[in-house]
């Protein structure tokens, strides 16, 4: 059983608790939070048996295996380098890093702590849909692109609006919709396409400095993807993926894969089978297998597909000329 501690205190922590304990492999001991209420309350609903609210106190004296990270993006980085310092394994929520800087950080220093293993949390590219569609690309007639989509207005843009700057919109966070959402198209392309050869964003900027929406175009030898994401509106629009004489068709959001079909003029075929009720599950059992197992090959593949993930959003920022505080590090 794995002894999990876990930083950040939002919906998303509490479902990836409630994946972890479902999966029965992991059993929540440690809870960080800036407030000692909020910590206390999240530990007494989940049975941890410590609460911190000194960072630096919960890596040293917290007495638990594997920290979950789900703190504001621009965070993860030190969070993580205190974790490998301090011993723990560590899975990270998406995107791990905010630019190739910190992520050679963190490799290098990973590559110090051999028996430590590092996953980024994309939950989505652990489920079986999403294998689903990958098998059903490989058996196209022949790959002609695709048109991948997720655009939801997120009720933190009402605060936008009303002249706040949400960590999520926020410059100082590496916030904004590419980071957001667009990461998950992004790995739905690398893992099911590869690297693409070139890389262009045209974002649509708001007043904090970060992206609202925009659409992305990854160039591949004999085709393009289309990426259309968005926190500043709603799209309801279906993903496709492209063959000569078929056509995969995705749910209006490729990072939930609720129904995956393949469509032959007339005739369609149901690839999918009904989602996990917490989409958190087949990641949390993904990471125990492989920390339970010592399965270094595995991680270390999932770890080049996150640089890879990390390369492209970078260069897709820079293309938008997006700016993040954490980049200020890459001129020292
Ligand atoms: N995989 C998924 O499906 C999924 C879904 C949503 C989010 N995420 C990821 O999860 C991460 C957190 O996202 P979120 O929307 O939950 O972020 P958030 O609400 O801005 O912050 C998450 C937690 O971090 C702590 N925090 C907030 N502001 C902070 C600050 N200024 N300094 C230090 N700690 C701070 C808070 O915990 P305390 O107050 O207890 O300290 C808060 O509960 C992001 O990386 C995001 O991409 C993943």
């Amino acid at each position: 059983m794995l002894k999990l501690g876990i930083i950040g205190t939002n919906w998303i922590t509490e479902q990836f608790i409630q994946a972890a304990q479902a999966t029965k492999l992991y059993q929540l001991t440690t809870v960080y939070s800036r407030h000692q209420n909020t910590a206390e309350e999240m530990a007494t609903k989940y049975h941890a048996t410590e609460t911190f609210t000194d960072l630096t106190t919960f890596f040293k004296r917290g007495q638990f295996d594997v920290v979950y990270i789900a703190s504001p993006n621009s965070l993860h980085f030190e969070q993580t380098r205190l974790a490998l310092n301090a011993g723990k394994h560590v899975i990270v929520e998406k995107p791990a890093f905010s630019n190739p800087t910190e992520m050679a950080a963190i490799t290098k220093l990973l590559a110090q702590k051999p028996d430590l293993f590092l996953f980024e949390a994309a939950r989505h590219t652990y489920e079986p849909n999403f294998k689903a569609v990958k098998t059903a690309i490989a058996k196209l007639d022949q790959l002609q692109g695709a048109t991948l989509a997720y655009m939801k207005y997120s009720s933190r843009y009402d605060q936008v609006l009303a002249g706040k700057e949400p960590n999520i919109f926020s410059p100082r966070f590496s916030g904004g919709a590419l980071q957001d959402l667009g990461v998950y198209l992004v790995y739905d392309a690398v893992m099911w396409f590869g690297v693409p050869q070139a890389a262009h964003y045209y974002a649509s900027m708001i007043k904090t400095g970060v992206d609202g929406k925009g659409t992305a175009i990854l160039r591949y030898p004999d085709f393009d993807v289309t990426l259309i994401f968005g926190k500043n509106a709603t799209a309801y629009q279906t993903s496709e993926i492209y063959g000569l004489h078929e056509t995969i068709l995705l749910d209006n959001n490729a990072a939930d894969l609720q129904t995956v079909k393949l469509r032959r003029g007339e005739q369609t075929e149901q690839l999918s089978t009904p989602p996990a009720a917490n989409p958190m599950i087949h990641e949390a059992e993904a990471f125990a297998t492989m920390l339970s197992q010592k399965d270094h090959q595995a991680a270390a593949k999932r770890l080049q597909i996150s640089q890879q993930i990390n390369q492209v959003l970078y260069q897709l920022r820079q293309s938008a000329g997006i700016k993040f505080a954490a980049d200020a590090k890459e001129n020292q």
